[in-house]
């Protein structure tokens, strides 16, 4: 979950690593810190808080120096203060390491080394690395980390220099990302692509069990054993300006604004007269009596959305787990399964795990992925782009829609292979498919109604979501939004289960959010917003527009647009989003960077 970064080139290595942090500081913001290895000594800085702290503490210092490492933590072992931050060192402070993972036997190794007479400082579990690799230093950098590699357990990218060679980056990967960026002045390393965009044109994904050898003069890819491997390179598809503000309060804002587009893009690839094409061969899709969903959080949502769209539309059961309980539960696999992950990151370890046992299952695998050349659009059988662009706030939103209308597409492909529709069914469902970047333009000009809501609602400390059918899981992905970045309870329910409990909370202080498009069960919604509404509940309805009954029955209305009821799965999270959104940030909430989280999970 921490982002990390490496240079060695021409150019000052200082202003590089401060602008790579920036942009990876949603992996994490516990601490920053970076070292500089001007001639034959290291200059170090390290301060806990946000990059912030770090930039000030830069302010008073010159580091000169064209190789440097540096790293953004988000704290797993130790708490958050400036030992305990990256760059982590040996004995002699002659090896500087920086390391994004989990090394899970690091106590025996650490009681192994201090046996050695090596002395730590840290409560971390990144320290004994350094440790470990100085316990084998003879004059070869290099042979020391590929003589400790085999000794780590879990998960790590890590970068390594030592002032005794200053001439050499050492990094490598197991289970976490990692990638090589080639540029004119010099060579990048960093754990995501993001920091390297308008840097390196050309880039290289290391797999688990390789290590990059970094030299002024050129570099090498090699296996844990030091055999050199031939690795092809991808050039960077994501440009500078998609990774800032624009002129927006926060990313979350502008990725919020951004969803007509998204949605826009998503069916200008996919699409064509009528029909969708994911350039898979067709037979990938053929032959499937069952499909597993698996993915985490937002992502899992989106998953559970496709499940209701699936099944009714192709007929083809669908099981959805959250990427956690799938990994550890007996699942019982059944032949001809597809089995498709869900991942903006494209990193997440436990969907990435996931994934690998879906392949020892023998499944057909899917990824559906924003991040392009990411681990897990890379083992899967077959990918699907979401087409997102970068999306840099913590909490995900233009993702969550690109992941609803590709699996609405998805939905569609699979109806059109396995089930017949009566005739003008494609057509119109693509017809009003088509409006949905409109209809949400419609819904983004009514923000300062949401805004003006949201003063009136930031002091409750709890709130209910309630959804039903198609819309529940949006009632999940409401709270989920709301909890995350304004730190205030909420709960996403389906509304039929009202009365087997929560109904017990409803009281006139609670708002309830009730999720009530028009489609099959509007009147069903009517009925538990009644109930609410009967023990004085305060409800705020996200209706459509002109629905009286429902307007009657809450305190306040969102209006959103008419859509076939799949269809308003894509309206309905724009008005949730930007409600969590106007709460947090009228709190004064860091909203891209919500306090003990990080964008991508990349340790379980
Ligand atoms: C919430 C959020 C997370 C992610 C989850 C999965 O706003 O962003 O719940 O959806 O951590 O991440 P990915 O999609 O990268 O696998």
């Amino acid at each position: 979950m921490c982002g990390i970064i490496g240079y060695l080139g021409k150019k000052d290595a200082l202003p590089i690593l401060e602008k790579g942090l920036e942009r990876l500081d949603y992996r994490g913001y516990d601490s920053a810190g970076v070292s500089v290895l001007d001639g034959g000594s290291f200059n170090t800085v390290k301060k806990p808080g946000r990059m912030d702290n770090l930039k000030e503490a830069l302010k008073q210092t010159s580091m000169p120096g064209s190789l440097g490492l540096g790293h953004t933590r988000w704290a797993t072992h130790g708490e958050v203060n400036e030992v305990n931050a990256h760059p982590h060192w040996d004995c002699r402070q002659e090896i500087a390491l920086v390391h994004n993972g989990i090394i899970e036997n690091y106590r025996p190794l650490k009681e192994m080394l201090i046996k050695q007479g090596h002395v730590f400082v840290s409560e971390t579990d990144t320290e004994v690395i350094a440790h470990l690799i100085e316990s084998y230093y003879e004059g070869d950098l290099e042979q020391a980390v590929l003589k400790a590699l085999p000794q780590l357990q879990g998960s790590y990218a890590l970068m390594v220099a030592s002032k005794k060679e200053p001439d050499k980056i050492i990094a490598a990967r197991m289970l976490s990302p990692l990638i090589l960026g080639i540029a004119k002045d010099g060579y990048y390393l960093a754990s995501d692509a993001t920091a390297l965009v308008d840097e390196a044109a050309l880039v290289i994904y290391l797999e688990d069990g390789e290590v990059a050898v970094i030299r002024k003069q050129g570099f090498e890819i090699k296996d844990f054993k030091g055999l050199i491997k031939s690795k092809t390179t991808s050039a960077l598809s994501w440009s500078g300006p998609a990774v800032d503000k624009k002129g927006f309060a926060h990313f979350m804002l502008k990725e919020i604004y951004e969803q007509p587009e998204v949605i826009k893009k998503n069916i200008e690839i996919y699409t064509e007269k009528d029909t969708v094409d994911f350039s898979i061969d067709q037979r990938f899709f053929q032959d499937i009596d069952r499909i597993t969903i698996v993915a985490c959080g937002t992502a899992y949502h989106a998953g559970l959305l496709a499940e209701y769209m699936i099944e009714e539309i192709a007929g083809i059961p669908v099981t959805v787990d959250t990427s956690s309980e799938f990994r550890y539960r007996n699942f019982v696999p059944e032949a001809k399964t597809l089995f498709v992950c869900i991942s903006q990151s494209g990193e997440t370890a436990d969907t990435l795990a996931g994934l690998r046992l879906a392949k020892e299952f023998g499944f057909k695998t899917l990824a559906m992925v924003n991040v392009e050349n990411s681990t897990i659009a890379r083992e899967a059988d077959k990918v699907i782009y979401t087409n997102a662009g970068p999306e840099i706030g913590v909490a995900s939103t233009k993702a969550y829609l690109s992941q609803i209308i590709v699996l609405q597409l998805l939905a569609l492909k699979l109806t059109h292979l396995y089930r017949k529709q009566l005739p003008g069914f494609y057509y119109r469902y693509f017809t009003e498919l088509k409006k949905i970047p409109l209809y949400l333009e419609k819904i983004l000009a009514e923000a300062p109604v949401i805004e003006s809501l949201a003063e009136e609602l930031q002091k409750a400390s709890n709130f209910l979501y309630l959804g039903r059918g198609i819309n529940y899981p949006n009632a999940l992905e409401g709270a989920l939004k709301l909890k995350e970045i304004s730190y205030i309870h909420a709960e996403g329910y389906a509304g039929g289960e009202m009365k087997h409990g929560p109904i017990a909370l409803i009281d006139k202080e609670l708002p309830v959010i009730a999720i009530s498009p028009a489609g099959r069960v509007r009147d069903k919604m009517l009925s538990n917003m009644l109930e609410v509404k009967a023990r004085q509940g305060k409800i705020v309805g996200i209706i459509t527009e002109g629905d009286s009954d429902l307007m009657q029955a809450c305190y306040k209305t969102i209006p959103v647009p008419f859509a076939e009821e799949h269809l308003s799965t894509m309206l309905v999270p724009l008005p949730l989003q930007l409600l969590a959104y106007y709460i947090a940030a009228k709190k004064g909430c860091d909203v891209d960077k919500p306090r003990n989280l990080a964008k991508s999970v990349t340790v379980e």
